[in-house]
């Protein structure tokens, strides 16, 4: 999803290129024009909030306006990032989502620096958007940003010039979204959300979780060790005689390191889960951190499969 924050398209040169670019060359992409959707600065929350929702990523397209974004793409944060949407107890709408700043920038690259005449970086300015993506828990991304792109006919730069650099910064910006679909870091990170997800919800029908682990699945529990699917299905049972669902995993770091086949996963998770009065737990309130360790498996199709799993108190 790029959301297009330019007050009007119709007179730029940059943003209008670079927004061509991507409508041509990638798909399911859904090219919001603030613009066009809402010349009276009147944004339309539901929708846009709705839009959010079905993305993977999220790219802000703007040029640089006294430092800062436009004020309608301000607006948009200001109306979009509500409450229990994108912060508050229940405002993990945009968690794990990436975020990419496309920005143009209009004065020259050695201005924006200590000694140049507007003394701070690009990524400084930014810094509070990247603070916005973190509180809103979304996965900020590597800014992109190309510099000289005002186009003053006689004044300022030649048309022709910027149209070349606004097609090299289309095809980073291109590249980043393709990064951010398709790398294994990414899906990985969007499995272990998911399947933390599901362990939240503890289902009955413990397949989601069987058909992600490998026939021959290797699983330490501080309860013991289970062999292959039949030995998850038997913790598992345990599991849920002793944990109410609706819970919540919270994956606190993720390292993923390449090994031999596939990839060791490092995870620091925070569970606080009711327990049933009848378990072991009796009935207290669980809230603790555990280590795991998994290794995991990629396939061409980007199916993902645990091999084994280790879990330490
Ligand atoms: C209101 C306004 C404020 C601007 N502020 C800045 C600025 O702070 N720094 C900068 O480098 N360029 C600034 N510019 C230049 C724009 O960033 C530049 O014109 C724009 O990126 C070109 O993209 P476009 O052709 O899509 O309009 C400003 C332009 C306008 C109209």
């Amino acid at each position: 999803m790029v959301i297009s924050g330019h007050p009007e398209l119709e007179k730029s040169y940059a943003n209008s290129f670079i927004l061509n670019q991507l409508d041509q060359k990638l798909d399911n992409l859904n090219i919001r024009r603030l613009d066009e959707l809402y010349p009276d600065y009147n944004i339309g929350v539901e929708s846009e909030q709705q839009a959010l929702l079905k993305a993977d990523v999220i790219v802000l397209q703007f040029p640089l306006y006294w430092y800062s974004v436009p004020g309608l793409l301000k607006k948009w944060l200001d109306d979009v990032l509500t409450f229990n949407f994108a912060f508050g107890p229940e405002g993990n709408k945009l968690k794990g989502k990436h975020l990419i700043l496309s920005i143009t920038v209009g004065g020259p690259e050695d201005s924006y620096e200590p000694l140049g005449y507007n003394h701070f970086t690009i990524e400084q300015f930014v810094y509070p958007l990247q603070q916005t993506a973190y509180l809103a828990g979304m996965d900020y991304q590597k800014p992109i940003y190309t510099h000289g792109m005002v186009y003053i006919e006689g004044v300022y730069n030649k048309l022709e010039d910027v149209q070349a650099k606004a097609a090299e910064h289309s095809q980073r910006l291109i590249d980043a979204i393709n990064y951010s679909l398709h790398s294994d870091e990414v899906k990985i990170k969007r499995f272990v959300e998911q399947w933390f997800n599901q362990f939240d919800l503890l289902p009955e029908d413990s397949s989601y979780f069987t058909k992600r682990l490998s026939s021959d699945l290797h699983l330490v529990m501080p309860e013991g060790e289970f062999t292959g699917h039949d030995g998850f299905r038997d913790w598992y049972a345990t599991a849920r005689s002793a944990i109410k669902p609706n819970g919540d995993h919270q994956v606190q770091q993720l390292t993923i390191s390449a090994i031999e086949e596939g990839y060791q996963l490092d995870l620091r998770i925070k569970l606080v889960a009711e327990t049933f009065a009848d378990s072991h737990f009796k009935g207290q309130l669980l809230d603790l951190q555990v280590d795991e360790t998994w290794q995991i498996t990629l396939n061409e199709y980007g199916d993902i499969t645990i091999h084994d799993y280790v879990v330490n108190l």
